[in-house]
C-alpha cells in the first residue's frame, strides 16, 4: 500500500505512513518542474509528506484559453481548465518520475462519466507506485448533468461504481460549491470512501478591467469563470471542515488558504487529520516544509502554555 519512502513515518493516514501532516493541494505544486529547478535537493528535502498529482483525465486536455489567472487581494482566481497529458501520457511520461519521489504518491483523477472515473481508478489500482487515489468530483457528469460531488445521490452512485474497482484508499475531494458539503461527505462515507478532502476552489469571476461597463462588460478569464483560492477562502474551509467532521468519522484532508503553521493548526483543530498547502506554494515553493515546521513549533508552544492538568 505504501509508495516509495513509506514505512518511516509517524502518522498513519488510511494505512499510509506519513512523516508529518502536511501535503500539497492538487494542481499547485509541479514536482517534475521543481525537480528540474532544485535538482536532487528536492528529493532530499521534499516539502510535503505525500505528493498529490494534478488531476488526470482519460483524454488529454489543453485547458482553457488565456488569461488563466486573476490576482485577488486575498488569493487568486484560476481558470486553468485541468490541462493534462491524459491517462496514457501520464503513465508514460509523468508516473516514472513521480514514482521516484521519496514520499507516497496520491493520484488525483477526474472523469466526465462514472465509467470514465472507474477506468481511471481501475488503471491506478494495479500500480504499486500509487499509494492512494483522490477523486476530483467538481465537474458535471455529462450523462446526468449533476456535478458529481455536489449532490449526495450522485456521489453515492459514483462510489457504488468505482469502490469495487480498487482496494487502494479512495479520497473524495469535496466541492464547496454546494449547499451542504457535509451531506455529500456522509454519502461518501456510507458508500465506501476512505477519506474526504476539502475544500476545492469556489466559483468566482473577474471583469476585464478595460471593459467593465454595460453593455460591453466581459469576463477577464478565458474560461469565463474560475476557482477562487488562497487566504480569501480560509474561513470557508474552516467552517466546512468543522461541519464535515461533525457528520463523518472518515479521515479529513483540510485545505484552503493555508499560509502559515497557525492556519494548518486551525484546520486540524476543526477536525482535519492532514492539511494541504495550495496557492501559497506559488509564492513560496518551500511553503510545505515551512508550514510543517511552523506547525510543530506552534504545537510545542501550545503544549507549553496549557495548564498542567490538561497537559497531563
Ligand atoms: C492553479 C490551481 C490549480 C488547481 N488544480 C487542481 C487540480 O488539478 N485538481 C484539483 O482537485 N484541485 C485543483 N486545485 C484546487 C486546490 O487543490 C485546492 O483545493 C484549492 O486551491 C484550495 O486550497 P488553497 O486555498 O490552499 O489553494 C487547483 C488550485 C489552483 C489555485
Amino acid at each position: 500500500m505504501l509508495g516509495a519512502g513509506g514505512g518511516r513515518g509517524v502518522i498513519s493516514f488510511c494505512g499510509i505512513e506519513l512523516a508529518h501532516p502536511v501535503v500539497n493541494a492538487s494542481g499547485t505544486f509541479d514536482a517534475i518542474a521543481a525537480r528540474r529547478v532544485f535538482g536532487d535537493a528536492l528529493l532530499e528535502e521534499f516539502p510535503f509528506a505525500a505528493f498529490v498529482t494534478k488531476t488526470v483525465t482519460v483524454e488529454p486536455r489543453q485547458g482553457n484559453p488565456p488569461p488563466r489567472l486573476w490576482e485577488l487581494a486575498g488569493g487568486m482566481i484560476n481558470s486553468i481548465g485541468l490541462p493534462n497529458k491524459g491517462l496514457a501520457g501520464f503513465l508514460r511520461h509523468d508516473l516514472p518520475e513521480l514514482a521516484d519521489l521519496p514520499v507516497p504518491l496520491v493520484v488525483n483523477v477526474m472523469g466526465f462519466t462514472r465509467e470514465e472515473v472507474a477506468r481511471l481508478v481501475e488503471t491506478f489500482a494495479e500500480l504499486d507506485a500509487v499509494a492512494a487515489l483522490e477523486l476530483n468530483v467538481s465537474c458535471p457528469n455529462v450523462k446526468t448533468g449533476l456535478v458529481m460531488g455536489a449532490d449526495p445521490g450522485e456521489t453515492a452512485a459514483l462510489l457504488d461504481v468505482v469502490r469495487p474497482r480498487t482496494t487502494k484508499p479512495l479520497i473524495l475531494k469535496l466541492t464547496p460549491n454546494t449547499a451542504a458539503p457535509a451531506d455529500v461527505a456522509a454519502a461518501a462515507e456510507a458508500h465506501g470512501a476512505d477519506a474526504v478532502s476539502l475544500i476545492n476552489t469556489l466559483r468566482g469571476m473577474a471583469l476585464d478591467p478595460d471593459v467593465r461597463f454595460q453593455p460591453s462588460a466581459r469576463p477577464w478569464l478565458g474560461g469565463g469563470t474560475g476557482g477562487v483560492s488562497g487566504p480569501a477562502v480560509r474561513a470557508i474551509a474552516l467552517v466546512q471542515v468543522h461541519e464535515v467532521r461533525a457528520r463523518v468519522r472518515l479521515p479529513i484532508v483540510g485545505m484552503g488558504g493555508v499560509q502559515r503553521g497557525r492556519h494548518a493548526a486551525d484546520l486540524l483543530a476543526a477536525g482535519a487529520d492532514l492539511v494541504a498547502v495550495g496557492t501559497e506554494s506559488f509564492r513560496d515553493p518551500r511553503a510545505g516544509e515551512r508550514v510543517s515546521r511552523e506547525l510543530r513549533e506552534h504545537a510545542a508552544k501550545t503544549a507549553l502554555s496549557r495548564p498542567p492538568a490538561v497537559r497531563a
